[in-house]
């Protein structure tokens, strides 16, 4: 809900805006900071949900580490000033610039997607005289029951190495000199909601780190990953149940005295966060269809036209009488899959209302493009 300050400070605006509750960003990450401390539990801030710089410079005053998936973000988590050794970087298609970039910033560790993958790493950290700390990603083949495009760790999945290459991988492993192995990684997909999901990973996860140990390596660094996801249809419910989510990594995982539990945390942490502010441009009432068309589209928020994503449309001006009329909720880009809700019931609404979509910390702004020549996205913040 926004204060009325709020939304006349937004009708003064030039919309469309991403707007950033800052405290509650605060409140979610101290939450998550000290659920995690009670386990000992260490969390990267999953990078590409949201690389807006006050984010990220509040996440990095939180002590997290960041995990990154391009040269791109490493080069950002340097930038911001991120501990290298909290960096990580995964990726099923690290280039050699992006890997030698990342041995240059002595990272923390490469989460390794391939065998071939190794191999490079190897080859390219020994023309350096150094050597790459990898962890190897797993593809575990547990379902995150979360929607199909956002699934990663099935066996259909492109995403990390299977477990029928894992004896060739450890060989490899063992052959090559400019390789320290520290652990092993695991991310299965994002928006999970069932902590049953959760529990089946672990067991994959004690069974994988077993398996390198019996083997003679030593598994340091157990890191499980991100996914935990956000109540879209309750923004209000703004703050993710992190206790009970490390919880359940505390009572299924079988972590021995020298291993790190790792995190990879992106949408919990962000995704309440942010609205994307926008104004109505005109109301089309037709016979069959009401549509109201916003000054934001999808060059702004993809997630709907992408994944068929929900975000809770709120009508922030005028009358809030009941809602009654039904309305498409659709953005000016020249896509029918621009848009934002079907048959959603709002208030009677008219041209230069305010709408907000909410929910849309994480996966909202950098997700935005400049399709259709639109103009880049700008931000603004609670607390200016
Ligand atoms: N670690 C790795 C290796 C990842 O690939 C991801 C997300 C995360 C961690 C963080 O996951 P999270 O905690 O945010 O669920 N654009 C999609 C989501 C793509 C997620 C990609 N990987 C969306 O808008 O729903």
């Amino acid at each position: 809900m926004f204060s009325d300050k709020e939304i006349s400070r937004f009708a003064k605006l030039e919309t469309p805006f991403y707007y950033y509750d800052l405290a509650l960003l605060q409140n979610t990450l101290s939450n998550c900071s000290a659920a995690a401390k009670v386990y000992n539990f260490h969390v990267h801030y999953a990078m590409k949900a949201n690389f807006n710089p006050r984010v990220l410079e509040m996440i990095k005053a939180t002590g997290f580490g960041a995990d990154c998936v391009s040269g791109g973000e490493v080069k950002r988590a340097v930038e911001v000033g991120f501990n290298h050794q909290q960096i990580v970087f995964a990726g099923v298609g690290k280039s050699d610039r992006e890997i030698n970039d990342a041995l240059d910033q002595q990272i923390f560790c490469f989460n390794v997607e391939s065998i071939q993958e190794l191999e490079v790493i190897n080859e390219l950290a020994g023309l350096k005289n150094t050597k790459a700390k990898v962890a190897i990603r797993i593809n575990p083949n547990v379902d995150a029951h979360t929607h199909h495009n956002i699934t990663t760790g099935l066996d259909e999945n492109k995403f990390g190495i299977n477990s029928w290459d894992l004896p060739q991988c450890a060989e490899v492993l063992k052959q090559s000199e400019n390789l320290e192995f520290i652990g092993v990684h695991f991310h299965i997909g994002s928006q999970i909601t069932s902590m049953d999901v959760f529990k089946n990973l672990c067991v994959r996860v004690n069974e994988f780190a077993a398996w390198f140990e019996e083997r003679g390596f030593i598994v340091k660094v157990l890191n499980v990953g991100g996914g935990l996801g956000i109540d879209y249809h309750n923004p209000e419910q703004q703050i993710p149940d992190f206790e009970a989510y490390f919880k359940v990594y505390h009572d299924f995982l079988e972590v021995r005295s020298n291993q790190e539990v790792h995190f990879e945390l992106g949408r919990a942490l962000v995704g309440q966060c942010a609205s994307l502010i926008s104004k109505v441009l005109y109301v089309k009432n037709g016979k069959k269809k009401n549509f109201i068309v916003l000054d934001a589209g999808m060059t702004e928020l993809m997630r709907p036209a992408l994944y068929q994503a929900y975000h809770q449309i709120d009508h922030l001006s005028g009358s809030k009488s009941a809602e009654g009329v039904k309305y498409d909720v659709v953005g000016p880009i020249c896509e029918s899959t621009d848009c934002f809700g079907k048959e959603v019931a709002l208030p009677e609404t008219f041209r230069g209302d305010l709408i907000a979509l909410r929910s849309a910390g994480a996966y909202g702004e950098v997700m935005a493009s400049h399709y259709n020549l639109r103009e880049g996205i700008v931000s603004v913040y609670s607390e200016d």
